[in-house]
């Protein structure tokens, strides 16, 4: 069968270089995209590393209480007498009205007990020393607002689809897969967008779709990760890949119309495991022989 298209291996060298040079260049941002997912919403829920509840607490929020009944039970329980601090929260609990903040006292509480730190000159620590300072700390806590899903939702349909584009286009010429397997790598990450980005919206509203989320983002992963991997090995390793290498009983099924699935899988199973015995031996006989006597003579010290 000849392809209706010039295969990636047969491109010439500057446009490889073109093609490559955006893989490496959009694999490096990907990346960068994880550890920013890390940063933010990994940290959502006060612990390193990315769960549900990370999830649920960026796009639902945390709505068993507020920040500051949530603080007064926690840091800042050292800082006012229980008497005090049960006065603060029930004002809380009662709507924290600014009419109440004068006849409750809490307004006296929160100068005496609170201000000496949260006070103008106190950077990164909230102001407490007027009450529109204090207001957002009786809201709940519901997560993202509309606003801002808004505005990420459309920055990550615009630019993300874009980067698939080209990506995309890149693994259009690849050779290795058949027809219809290419085309469902090409079109699943767009379907995971979609999915991405309905399910944050879908979690805003109940928490239950926090899975969606996850699912979405690694469908898309994979996808991303099985093109950009394909591409690259088309244009530069085909040869030793495809032709010399552990790619070539595959080719040959692929053109086969007998072989059963099965059969294919457990040829494939087989040319693996051929393939990567040598590495193993070698990774082990390099352990035996460098890294362990090391973490032994570490281990004597
Ligand atoms: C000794 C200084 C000090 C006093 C007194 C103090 N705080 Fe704090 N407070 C801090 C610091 C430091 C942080 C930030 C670090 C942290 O979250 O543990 C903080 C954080 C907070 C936060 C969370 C702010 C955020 O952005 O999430 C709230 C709410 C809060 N304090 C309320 C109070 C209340 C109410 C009082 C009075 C009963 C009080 N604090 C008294 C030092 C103080």
């Amino acid at each position: 069968m000849t392809p209706k298209f010039t295969p990636l291996k047969d491109h010439d060298t500057p446009i490889k270089v073109l093609f490559t040079g955006y893989l490496c260049t959009v694999g490096i941002g990907y990346l960068f995209a994880l550890i920013q997912i890390l940063f933010t919403h990994g940290m959502a829920d006060g612990q390193f590393g990315l769960s549900v509840d990370d999830i649920v607490y960026s796009y639902y929020g945390n709505r068993s209480g507020t920040v500051l009944e949530k603080q007064l039970n926690g840091a800042m329980k050292v800082n006012a007498p229980d008497q005090e601090r049960f006065k603060i929260m029930e004002w809380v609990r009662d709507g924290a009205d600014l009419s109440d903040y004068k006849a409750d006292g809490i307004d006296k509480i929160i100068e005496a007990r609170c201000v000496m730190c949260h006070n103008k000159d106190a950077s990164g620590l909230p102001d407490f020393t007027t009450f529109e300072g204090l207001v957002p700390y009786t809201k709940q806590d519901t997560g993202a607002t509309f606003e801002s899903l808004t505005r990420v939702s459309h920055i990550h349909l615009f630019g993300i689809s874009f980067i698939f584009m080209f990506v995309g286009l890149i693994f259009s010429f690849s050779e290795t897969t058949t027809t219809q397997y290419k085309c469902i790598a090409i079109g699943m990450p767009y379907a995971f967008l979609i999915a991405d980005i309905m399910s944050w919206w879908l979690t805003k509203i109940d928490p239950v779709f926090a899975w969606l989320v996850i699912f979405a983002g690694m469908g898309m992963a994979i996808s991303f990760i099985f093109m950009w991997v394909t591409s690259i090995l088309e244009m530069w390793f085909y040869q030793t890949v495809f032709i010399n290498g552990f790619g070539s009983r595959y080719l040959e099924w692929r053109d086969s119309p007998e072989a059963s699935i099965p059969d294919r899988f457990m040829a494939l199973l087989k040319v693996l495991i051929a393939e990567f015995k040598p590495v193993g031996k070698y990774i082990l006989g390099k352990w035996t022989e460098c890294v362990w006597p090391v973490i032994k003579a570490k281990f004597k010290k």
